[in-house]
């Protein structure tokens, strides 16, 4: 198929719920992918936070393939050797106590688990979540998601999900009663805007749920596997949450969500409370495996850091030289600049010439590169962008249509 049969297709066969822009991805290495014209882009998207090791990490190859020669599915109702091998790797490297996992396919799932746990182990209903926050969009996840445009068409959502503002001991202390299970809450939010929160918000948080004896439950499904810098965003205020749940760069790329608990809580759901055809699929947890030695070996939660801290200055003269730029906030390469206005145009215009960066929100510019990619990537995007601003602002402050 060329180029336009490929978009003909897939707007029309494919439910349409995704804002697509108009390039055909075909390939993939390390933080730069091809089009299928052979145009090279730098991937300051990571595909939404995903492709955290890179594309078509050599290791992740490999291991998908000897996996796919021996065996593709085992339902868990069997045991299986590379799923107790990724269970064993993921419970090493995920925080103290945290060592019983539910494996499912996404971060929505990732997230209903942890809402079903809740309510399982403390038999109560409410959920606080915050305002602002995303958890995905099936209905318990959605039901968590703050954003109207996601969940006003799908009312009634579950119930007893209520939501605080953000980064308010006070508020969330008056908003726990009797009837609370649990505080859910992403500890850096990512689709609401690159919000992170001050310190000791989440360590008040943490006694709070002590004192109340209700869970905190971490949604690290954009923030872990050494996105932020560290292994997982709690690290950074050393807080350790009930429940973690995970996702998006898991298994270097294939579907792979994982919901982890205090053992005492996730032994809570019993046989047959919870489950999923897909959970511990041998090729997933294999590419798992792969994914969690490349994390450790390469140090990449050390290179976020790094490179995280050098974009984020870096992000920080852009602004200083275009008025637009509102501010720079995240950590290691989750990062956000927010301009004074829709960043749509941003977009399009930097991927024109070869750089992909997500939106977050309506007016934030979202950067979750592959963690492998380099100084001089990061440069090249950098001096396109800038550009793009420049041009941006002189058709703003000329008063020209800006595209
Ligand atoms: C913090 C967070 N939780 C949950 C989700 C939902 O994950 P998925 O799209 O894999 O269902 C996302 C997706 O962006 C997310 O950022």
């Amino acid at each position: 198929m060329n180029e336009q049969d490929i978009i003909d297709v897939e707007n029309r066969l494919m439910a349409n719920v995704f804002a697509k822009k108009s390039v055909v991805i075909t390939r993939g290495r390390g933080a730069l992918v091809w089009d299928v014209n052979g145009k090279e882009y730098i991937d300051c998207t990571g595909s939404y936070g995903v492709a955290l090791l890179g594309h078509s990490h050599p290791k992740i190859v490999e291991a998908i393939c000897k996996q796919a020669e021996k065996l593709i599915s085992c339902h868990a109702g069997y045991f299986n050797d590379k799923r107790a091998e990724f269970l064993q790797k993921l419970t090493s490297i995920t925080p103290k106590g945290l060592n019983k996992a539910f494996l499912s396919n996404s971060g929505a799932e990732s997230v209903e688990c942890a809402i079903k746990l809740a309510r399982k182990y403390t038999g109560k209903p409410e959920i606080i979540a915050v305002m602002g926050a995303f958890h995905g969009k099936t209905m318990g996840a959605l039901s968590a998601t703050w954003d109207k445009k996601y969940r006003e068409p799908f009312q009634p959502l579950i119930p007893e999900i209520n939501h605080i503002p953000p980064d308010n001991l006070g508020k969330a202390c008056e908003a726990i009663s009797e009837k609370t299970a649990a505080i859910l809450i992403e500890p850096v939010r990512g689709e609401g805007g690159i919000r992170v929160p001050p310190n000791g918000f989440l360590k008040g948080l943490r006694e709070l749920c002590d004192e109340k004896n209700i869970l905190l439950m971490f949604d690290e499904v954009q923030t872990g596997f050494g996105r932020t810098g560290k292994l997982f965003a709690c690290e950074h205020w050393n807080v350790i949450p009930d429940v973690m749940c995970l996702a998006k760069p898991l298994a270097g790329g294939l579907p792979l969500g994982a919901t982890v608990a205090r053992e005492d809580i996730m032994s809570s759901l019993k046989i047959g409370e919870h489950s999923t055809t897909y959970s511990g699929n041998p090729i997933v947890c294999a590419a798992g495996c792969a994914a969690i030695d490349v994390l450790l070996e390469e140090k990449l939660a050390e290179r976020a850091a790094m490179l995280g801290a050098y974009l984020k200055s870096q992000l920080e003269l852009l602004q200083n030289r275009h008025r637009i730029v509102k501010e720079v906030r995240g950590l290691g390469l989750m990062l956000g600049m927010e301009l004074k206005f829709e960043v749509l145009n941003i977009l399009l215009k930097s991927m024109a010439r070869g750089v992909l960066v997500l939106d977050a929100g309506r007016n934030v510019v979202r950067f979750l590169p592959p963690l492998v990619i380099s100084k001089d990537q990061i440069d090249k995007a950098l001096s396109v962008l800038d550009g793009v601003l420049e041009e941006e602002e002189n058709a703003r402050s000329s008063g020209a249509p800006a595209n």
